[in-house]
This record gives C-alpha cells, structure tokens and sequence, in this order.
C-alpha cells in the first residue's frame, strides 16, 4: 500500500527549530506518511520541483538572518535566475520560530512563505509565526497552526484506506540501527584528525587546538569564577579579526557520563557503526565517527545535561510501561500539561539526566538504539575572541565566566560549556580542544584616523580586548574602552594591560565599579559624563560606538545614554537624537552584540 511523503525541512540555529521539525517528522509518522526530515543545507534543493508536500521550519537569528544550516540554500532560493513558476507543483507551509522582543520578528519565515507563493507554491495555510514571548511559549502558536496544517495536508493527502494512526504512545520505529563490534578498533578514528588541507577548519571538521593555559582571574574569595583561556591553533589555517567568535562543542561531564550508563546499563567501551533504518531517514549525523564509542556518543553527541524540551517526553513516554509514569509523561507531552512541564523542569533547570532517574521503570526500559530519538545533540556554542593574531600569533583567547547558580533542586546548577572548559587543565597533559572560528557580527573601521568606542561591561569586554590589541599594533591609537564591573579589586578583567595600554597613549579607558560605593555607578552614567569627549569623537571625528555584554537592559540604558549625550551637546530634540542613533547604526557606525 503506497503511502505519501512528507519532506520536513528546516534551518535552526540553536536545536529548537530542528526539534519542531522532529516533531512534526513523528506526528507525520502517526499519521502513516512517509516522511524526511532535513536540515536545508544537507538538502539537494535542485530537488524541490519534484517533491509533493514540503514544510519549512526556519527560525530567525540575530538581526532578521538566516540560521548557519539554511545560509546555502538561502542563496539559492533568492537567485533572480529561477523561473516564476518553477514550484507549481509544490504544496507549502512555513513555520517560523522566533522573539517578538526582536524588530525583525520571524523575518525569515515571513520571506521565505513569499518567495514560494512567488515560485508558484500552493501555501496551505498562513505562515506560522511562533514567538519565545508568547504566554504559552513557542507551542502557543506551532499547536493550532499544526492541527491546521494537518487538516489540510491530510484532506490532499489522506492515509491508506484501513490504516489507522497511532497513538501517542505508541512506539515509532528508531531512526538508526546500531551494529555493535566484537573488537575495539584502532582508537584513532575518534581523534579528531589535523585538516592537512589548505582550508580553516569547519563544523564538520574542527581544529583539535591545544589548551595553553586556562587561568582563573578573579579572587577565589568573588563570587563568579571568570577564566582567561588560551587556545593554540598552530597549522589551523585560521585567520580571524576582532569580533570573530570560536565554536566549539562541549562534552557532558564525566560523572554525568558514568551516571548515564549506569541508568542505561551501557557499557561505555563498546563500539559500534550506525545505519539509517530506511532510506527515508536523514544520513547518520556527520560528525559521529564511525565507528564510535558508546563513551564518545554519550560524553561527546547525546545532550543529557541540557533541561529537556516536551519532545523529549514525547518520546519517553512511548517507552513507558509503568502507568503512573506513562499518564505523568504523557501530560508532559500534553498541550494541557505545558505549565507542569514548566514548573517540573524549566524552572528548576532539572537536566534531562535528572528526568531519567526520575523516571525509573521508564529508563529501564529504554536501548540503545532510541537514543539518537530522544536526546538532541550538543549544539555548538560560540565565544567572542578577545585577542589580536597580530599581538598573540598562533593563538586564539577567550574570556569565559563560568556559569553556576542554584535552584529549588539541591546541586547547584552548572553551565554545560563553560564548567567544561574550566575543567580542562593543562598542566595534567595535553588538552585538546575541536573548535572552528565564525564571522562575528561586528566589525572594526579600516581607516586608521577613525576613532572606536566601546562600551564592554564584564566578559563584553572580549571582543574589544581583540579589537585594541589588532589596532595598537596597527598604530590606530584613538581607542575608548568603557569598561563596568562590581569592584575595582575582584573584577577587573585584564587591568594590567589596560594599564599598559593606557601609559603608551594607546587608548582612553573610562571605568564603573558598580559595587565599590552606595550608589550603583554603572557605564551608562560614565558615558554620559563623558558627553564632551563622546560628542567631538562622534559627530567631529565620525566614530564608530559598540557595545557588547549581557546584562538585559544594559544596551538600552547605553542607549539611552548616548541620545542624552546627543541631546546635550548637539542641541538636538529626543527625536533628532533617535534620528542620529539610526543613521550610525545604518551606516554600520553603531553596532551592538548582545547574549544572554
Ligand atoms: P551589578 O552586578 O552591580 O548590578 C558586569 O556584570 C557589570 O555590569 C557589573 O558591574 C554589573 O553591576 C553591571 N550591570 C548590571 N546590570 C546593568 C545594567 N542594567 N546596565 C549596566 N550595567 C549593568
């Protein structure tokens, strides 16, 4: 009996647009279609004219782009050459993941639903444009769009006569198959091998770059542990400029490791090789070695110490036997159960390793083989670089608070990437670390007479660290740093340096200890003290002004700040200010990179 087929595409930057793309993949599964589910860019989308009924799932990044794993096919979507009705045979929908707090809301989804109407596309329903603000989250809005799409996707397309769907908790085949090995194999092949092309490391094939030093730079007695990390990247054919930023994937740690296949009871030494279960499946992800470790894929792949999403519920339940456990699991997984889930795990940053023990006739009796289902892969994380090739050659370094905190649950919580890298140490052997290096989103004025003000509170400073480094070695000496910490004594990154730099007439340095006095003084005020200097570099001297940091209303304080500044000594009305502020940023004179 045919069945039909369901390709679901999407571009993610972080994992959620993937995960609402798996989703979608199962309930199509349930539903008896034939389905795929891709990243854009693994897709050949010269094959597009040929398929039947695709869906999009594209979240926006940053300012209204395109996610990394979407870029390729982006380009080709846009190209002028294509024929106005080249997809008319196509039946469409875009879902669109995104944060209305940004200006450009869904941006991507919202162009990409008209390029295909363009194309000739028959869109079966509006754009869904699902929104981080939204009360009920992001499935506030996929929820009753995709109960939508499916009422139109299954009236062209109905199941086979006599099949009925599945339930929900019902088991779904597994994605790949696992062939275990009788022997280890050579070890080699789960080292990461040094590129001995021409070509700077990438994704799929990152830089193994020795841990240099990894020092800690505030008092043990302060509060937050911020570390000063170098990487040697010596033979990687990286170059990079400041506001570059380093990737790289973090591992689990080793007691989690060790917990996980105690739960499991998978042995970590054992090796196997992977296989799509059809010809259907997405391609065995690219960067599991093959063969693989079961100690790589749990300690290196699988991601059990994020907090899981509903999918991941989702999953668990249809391996539920326990009918306590399975009603629990199955209102996670619920609409209706979404403020539990919350309550359960979001606030508490309950990990998906600590759901597992909660779980425990569940967790017996998952397998090997479901394990790429249920857990999502460690997603990439991304430092801005704060050093100059040109003062540091071979090296890359990053400034990296490690985040730790507590919650209603008893261990504390921990950052997954950085509690990692402040674990490495390389006075106990060599450390390696994979990494690959990105395009940043800021960028540095070439002409040597154009003067860069920074504003950088806490691990902000990074990037600008970068760009005084590459400038004072350049001879661009007209640098002003606003740098904002707690306490002259505990957090001032890098102080010496500053100093330094600052005695060699190489760059003003203006600075807000926000604790070491009763009032709060933090870089906004200092920028509006400095409305002098600040007015004559900007609108004498044609400056560019950046920010960066992750303090939430830190940018806009900044901001608002600076408007004042205009306000002040350009005579100008809160308008005009707003006005001059959009005219920098459109001239790419005001740039900003912000994290949370
Ligand atoms: P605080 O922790 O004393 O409030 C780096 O984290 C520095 O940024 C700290 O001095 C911190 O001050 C400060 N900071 C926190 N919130 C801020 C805000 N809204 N605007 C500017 N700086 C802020």
């Amino acid at each position: 009996m045919s069945t039909h087929a369901l390709l679901v595409l999407y571009g993610s930057q972080t994992g959620t647009a993937q995960d609402t793309a798996e989703r979608i993949g199962r309930q199509a599964q349930r539903r008896r279609m034939r389905v795929r589910v891709e990243a854009l860019d693994s897709y050949n989308v010269a094959n597009l004219i040929s398929e039947s009924l695709v869906v999009f799932v594209c979240a926006t990044t940053g300012q209204g782009d395109p996610p990394d794993n979407m870029k390729t096919f982006w380009r080709f979507l846009f190209r002028k050459s294509l024929p106005a009705d080249s997809l008319c045979r196509l039946d469409s929908a875009v879902l669109g993941l995104g944060d209305s707090s940004y200006p450009k809301f869904n941006f991507v989804a919202k162009k990409l639903h008209k390029r295909l109407l363009l194309l000739g596309a028959n869109m079966l329903l509006p754009v869904g444009l699902a929104d981080d603000q939204h009360d009920l989250g992001p499935d506030g809005v996929i929820d009753p769009w995709l109960i939508s799409f499916w009422q139109k996707a299954l009236s062209l397309y109905p199941p086979p006569a006599g099949l009925a769907p599945l339930r929900e908790e019902e088991k779904l085949p597994p994605r790949y198959v696992f062939h275990f090995l009788d022997e280890v194999p050579d070890k080699q092949t789960e080292h990461l091998q040094t590129p001995d092309n021409k070509a700077p490391p990438t994704p799929l094939q990152p830089f193994p770059a020795g841990v240099v030093f990894n020092q800690r730079v505030t008092p043990p007695s302060h509060f937050q542990d911020v570390r000063h990390i170098e990487f040697d990247i010596t033979g990687s054919n990286i170059q990079y400029s400041p506001g570059d930023v380093v990737m790289m994937r973090p591992c689990n740690a080793a007691e989690d490791v060790e917990q996980f296949c105690q739960l499991l009871k998978l042995g970590p030494e054992r090796y196997f090789t992977l296989t799509p279960t059809d010809s259907s499946t997405a391609a065995v992800p690219a960067h599991l070695p093959q063969p693989c470790s079961v100690r790589f894929l749990v300690e290196q792949f699988l991601d059990i110490s994020a907090v899981p999403r509903r999918s991941f519920f989702e999953v668990l339940a249809t391996f539920a036997t326990n009918e306590l456990e399975l009603d629990k699991l199955l209102e996670f997984s619920s609409a209706q159960g979404q403020d539990g889930l919350h309550s359960y795990c979001n606030r508490p940053h309950r990990t998906a390793l600590e759901v597992l023990a909660d779980f425990p006739h569940t967790t017996a009796e998952l397998s090997i083989d479901c394990l790429l289902d249920l857990f999502p892969e460690i997603q990439p994380r991304s430092f801005s670089i704060a050093s100059s090739l040109l003062q540091h050659p071979n090296r890359i370094q990053i400034l990296v608070a490690v985040v730790k905190y507590k919650s209603m649950l008893f261990k504390p919580r921990k950052g997954l990437c950085s509690s990692w890298l402040a674990s490495l140490d390389p006075s106990k052997g060599d450390v390696y670390v994979p990494l690959w290096v990105k395009k940043g989103s800021l960028s540095f004025p070439q002409d040597p007479d154009t003067p860069v003000i920074m504003v950088g509170p806490g691990t902000g400073v990074a990037p600008f660290r970068s760009a005084i480094q590459e400038r004072a070695a350049q001879g661009k000496m007209a640098n002003v740093l606003f740098f904002g910490c707690r306490s002259e004594s505990k957090d001032f990154y890098c102080r010496s340096e500053w100093e330094e730099k600052v005695q060699a007439g190489q760059m003003i340095l203006v600075t807000a200890f926000s604790r070491d006095q009763e009032e709060k003084i933090y870089v906004q005020h200092r920028v509006k003290e400095q409305s002098k200097l600040l007015w004559d570099l900007i609108a004498k001297k044609n400056a560019f002004f950046y920010i960066a940091g992750n303090a939430k209303q830190m940018p806009a304080s900044v901001c608002d700040a600076l408007k004042e500044v205009f306000q002040k000594e350009g005579g100008m009305s809160e308008n005009q200010a707003q006005e001059m502020l959009d005219a920098m940023e459109k001239a790419k004179r005001f740039q900003s990179e912000t994290w949370s």
